[in-house]
């Protein structure tokens, strides 16, 4: 089934009203640092530890993120839109930007609200996109920092109100 552009535009709506973190995703193939902002990111699986994302086809640089054998996972924090908005566009990502080198030689960022790196586990064909699936081998969080959120087309803040009691966990697997 294809959409036409208006019903396209319209199923990009009704998927807008679900909210993300943005995530920064950075690899490294032959020496050469690749990073883009993603959030199509998503956990998927904890036997084993498997994370998701999935890039567009026409992304110039997704010949070489096949060719990837991990991935660093960054959860942007409130305070990096500025980062977000760099490495969602063409261009020299990573001048002057501060980073250090994690597992499988991908670039590890600073001031992330949390980090995971992975190795490459599959990729899979999905429609207009290849779906990447990774196995996460190390981890850590810093629970002090605020997740920057993505929804409606556009970037939002947490709101960090009282928690409601929720008699957390539910009685599901989750
Ligand atoms: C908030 C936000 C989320 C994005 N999420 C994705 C995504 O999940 N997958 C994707 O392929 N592109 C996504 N993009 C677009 C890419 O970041 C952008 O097209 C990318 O930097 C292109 O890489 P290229 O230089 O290899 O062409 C997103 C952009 C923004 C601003």
């Amino acid at each position: 089934m294809s959409l036409s552009v208006e019903e396209q535009k319209a199923l990009r709506g009704t998927l807008g009203q679900f909210p993300t973190g943005v995530c920064l995703i950075t690899c490294a193939v032959g020496g050469e640092k690749l990073g883009m902002t993603m959030t199509s990111f998503n956990s998927l699986s904890l036997t084993p530890p498997l994370i998701l994302f999935s890039i567009d086809k026409r992304a110039r640089s997704l010949p070489q993120w096949e060719k990837a054998e991990g991935y660093a996972v960054h959860v942007l924090s409130s305070t990096q839109q500025d980062l977000s908005n760099r490495f969602a566009r063409p261009g020299d990502k990573w001048a002057g930007v501060p980073h250090g080198t994690g597992l499988h030689d991908a670039p590890v960022l600073p001031g992330v609200t949390a980090l995971m790196e992975c190795r490459a586990f599959r990729v899979e064909d999905a429609g207009d996109h290849l779906l990447f699936i990774a196995e996460v081998e190390r981890h850590s969080a810093d629970p002090d920092r605020d997740p920057l959120v993505f929804a409606r087309g556009r970037y939002a803040a947490l709101e960090t109100g009282e928690r409601a009691d929720t008699g957390w966990p539910l009685a599901i697997h989750y």
